[in-house]
């Protein structure tokens, strides 16, 4: 599908944020190993979160939807089952990481496998903690790609120190240690997302988390829980991008998760000029969230680099095309992890911002862009990311003429009904 993109002045409205695609992951995850009913509200029902939800079907956990809400019935950690054929997670990371992580646990064969994007990403990275907890984890390329032969269980606790901050890592040595008895501990680089840590504890498991040390007690007794998914603020950043880079706009973003983990972004945009206020700021199953206020900004370039890359990883594409509106320099250093993403998007922003005619320069692990230069619509590649699509729509309307992101379809995987909300928020 291809969706074209008309410049806009004027922006305004109200929009309810989706739900929050990696809570809603752990969400799903942490019910089906946790005894009893797990009621999930408000989940994500995108793409990834549906490969989540089947993975764990074909291990025995009973899913069953209705409306907005998902209900988990499970026996607890030790029923799950031997699944019957290969695990497909689809486009999804989180899912085949963190899933590795789960399965490491289960004393049983799996297989997991996904699509052409997921099926080149790194995956040594889980493979050698995982491993050293006593896992057999065997992988195409050198133990380095999906698909992962997995036969788990008998796991040992362990500290293990990774070299890249992630918290698709971090989460599959936790959930592995959830099997584990005695203590497991991951020391990060720097911070990512504490999702896992939050819903541990929220499910009843001892966590611990002393800076960028996480640990966590094995075979803990986890019961069922009703959880409420929050907004996702990568989601929500796109709507924040077209708010400020609009010559006119006045948009009201409701229930957006404010995890100090992933508003990286919001600190970069306000450093910029950007005009954002948090309002009805409150807590929800364990996690803050709030509801924003965007106007139209007068933004000028900065420096992003250091430890806030993982509390903005995922909104770099969509902040770089907010760069190339802003007056001035912005420089994106230490992010050379977006190469890993479901396209290589430090490239995939390059020529996205190149096409549109800003002046952008590839770095091994960013971008310099020097901004202001009036874009102008163009035919633009998505590479199937749905990142990468809602970030080109986000430029579209800033550009003269007609802007086409083509394979737009892929927004699905976290914003089903983008394009609609889009068109809502357009004053014609
Ligand atoms: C995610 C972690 C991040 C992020 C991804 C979702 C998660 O990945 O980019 O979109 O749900 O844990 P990494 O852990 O690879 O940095």
């Amino acid at each position: 599908m291809n969706a074209a993109i008309l410049p806009t002045k004027s922006l305004g409205g109200q929009v309810r944020i989706p739900s929050d695609k990696s809570i809603s992951h752990r969400a799903v995850m942490l019910g089906a190993v946790a005894a009893g009913d797990t009621k999930i509200e408000n989940f994500l029902f995108g793409e990834d979160c549906l490969s989540t939800i089947k993975v764990l079907r074909a291990l025995g956990v009973q899913v069953t939807v209705a409306e907005q809400t998902v209900l988990v019935r499970s026996g607890g950690m030790d029923k799950l089952a031997e699944p019957e054929n290969i695990l497909d997670a689809g486009n999804s990371g989180t899912t085949m990481r963190l899933m590795a992580g789960l399965l490491s646990g289960c004393n049983f064969f799996s297989v997991l496998t996904g699509d052409d994007s997921l099926r080149r990403r790194p995956m040594g990275r889980i493979i050698t903690p995982l491993t050293a907890m006593g896992a057999h984890v065997s992988a195409r390329a050198g133990n380095s790609l999906a698909p992962l032969a997995i036969r788990g269980g008998g796991l040992r606790a362990m500290e293990y120190r990774t070299p890249v901050a992630s918290a698709q890592v971090k989460s599959a040595v936790l959930l592995a240690g959830l099997f584990a008895s005695g203590m497991t501990t991951v020391i990060e680089p720097a911070c990512s997302r504490d999702h896992t840590e939050r819903m541990l504890k929220y499910f009843g498991a001892r966590v611990e988390v002393d800076g960028p040390r996480v640990s966590i007690w094995g075979k803990p007794n986890l019961t069922g829980k009703t959880i409420t998914v929050p907004g996702d603020i990568s989601s929500a950043m796109f709507f924040i991008a077209a708010g400020i880079t609009a010559p006119e706009a006045e948009l009201e973003l409701l229930n957006v998760g404010v995890n100090p983990t992933r508003t990286g972004a919001l600190d970069v945009l306000r450093n910029m000029g950007a005009n954002i206020t948090l309002h009805n700021q409150r807590e929800i199953s364990g996690e803050p969230v709030a509801d924003l206020k965007v106007r139209g900004s007068r933004l000028s370039g900065t420096e992003i680099g250091g430890e806030i890359i993982p509390k903005l990883i995922d909104e770099l594409p969509v902040l770089a095309v907010v760069a190339a509106l802003a007056e001035g320099r912005t420089v994106v250093r230490d992010a050379a992890e977006l190469r890993h993403k479901e396209s290589d998007r430090i490239t995939a922003v390059v020529r996205l911002l190149t096409g549109l005619g800003a002046d952008i320069t590839e770095r091994p692990d960013g971008f310099i862009i020097q901004g202001g230069r009036q874009l102008q619509g163009t035919s633009c590649e998505s590479y199937g990311d749905h990142r990468i699509a809602m970030a080109a729509a986000v430029a579209g309307l800033s550009a003269q003429g007609t802007t086409t992101v083509k394979g737009a379809e892929c927004v699905d995987i976290s914003y089903p009904g983008f394009f609609d909300t889009l068109n809502s928020i357009t004053k014609k």
